[in-house]
């Protein structure tokens, strides 16, 4: 299963590819919102100048027209570049007009297993259901993951289906159980996932008894 990171803070995709568990990463108008300084142009570039792997660039265009101006703008940045649709009837052609020409997409705001097999028709790379904001509305998000991974596999359809608004560690390990083939996550989360607290206590430990045993061979 590969890993992205759900953000477009650079400092934080740096330390994530320095660990070597980086496959990725996605950005959106909000978490570019939360960075700013910098165009958003300027931002992807850097980006996919750090991380080889898919780097979503969201649309903000709902007109087909537009959104196929702002894609084509996106893809001409780097060769690494995913085009981010939102689910909709100008998104799906929209995405059959990206797949004619090449253009990799990534069709975003998924909340039903039904939006995700037409987005895979229309030729999405990625099928992006997000977990996080059903939980929050009383819904189980993981149900689309898991219902998703299961028609891909019937059908053996390409695209790949793609854990979004990931929210906590559990999460992650749902989605990877429920078959997603790439989980986005903040960095928060990615970090979560690395400790636990028997790890970090067995490391002082260990720190503490080879002192002791140094103090005692030169005293
Ligand atoms: C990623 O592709 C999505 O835009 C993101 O995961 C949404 O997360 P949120 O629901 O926490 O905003």
């Amino acid at each position: 299963m590969k890993i992205f990171l759900d953000t477009a803070e650079i400092d934080e995709i740096r330390v994530a590819a320095r660990w070597g568990v980086l496959d990725g990463v996605t950005t959106n108008p909000t978490l570019y919102a939360k960075v700013g300084g910098a165009s958003y142009d300027d931002v992807l570039r850097e980006i996919c100048d750090l991380v080889p792997g898919a780097i979503s660039a969201e649309v903000v265009a709902d007109d087909v027209d537009g959104m196929l101006e702002e894609g084509r703008h996106f893809a001409k940045l780097a060769s690494n570049i995913y085009v981010k649709v939102a689910m909709s009837e100008n998104g799906l052609e929209a995405i059959s007009r990206f797949k004619a020409e090449g253009i990799r997409t990534n069709c975003t705001l998924i909340f039903s297993s039904n939006q995700g097999l037409l987005a895979a028709k229309a030729g999405a790379s990625f099928l992006s259901p997000f977990v996080g904001r059903l939980d929050d509305i009383n819904e189980d998000g993981m149900t689309v993951i898991r219902e998703l991974a299961e028609i891909k596999a019937i059908h053996e359809l390409e695209a790949e289906v793609l854990a979004a608004s990931v929210r906590h560690p559990l999460h992650v390990t749902q989605a990877a159980l429920a078959g997603a083939d790439i989980v986005t996550m903040p960095f928060k989360v990615l970090q979560q996932m690395v400790h636990h607290p028997l790890t970090d206590k067995g490391i002082a430990q260990f720190k503490k008894d080879w002192e002791a045993a140094k103090a005692a061979l030169a005293g």
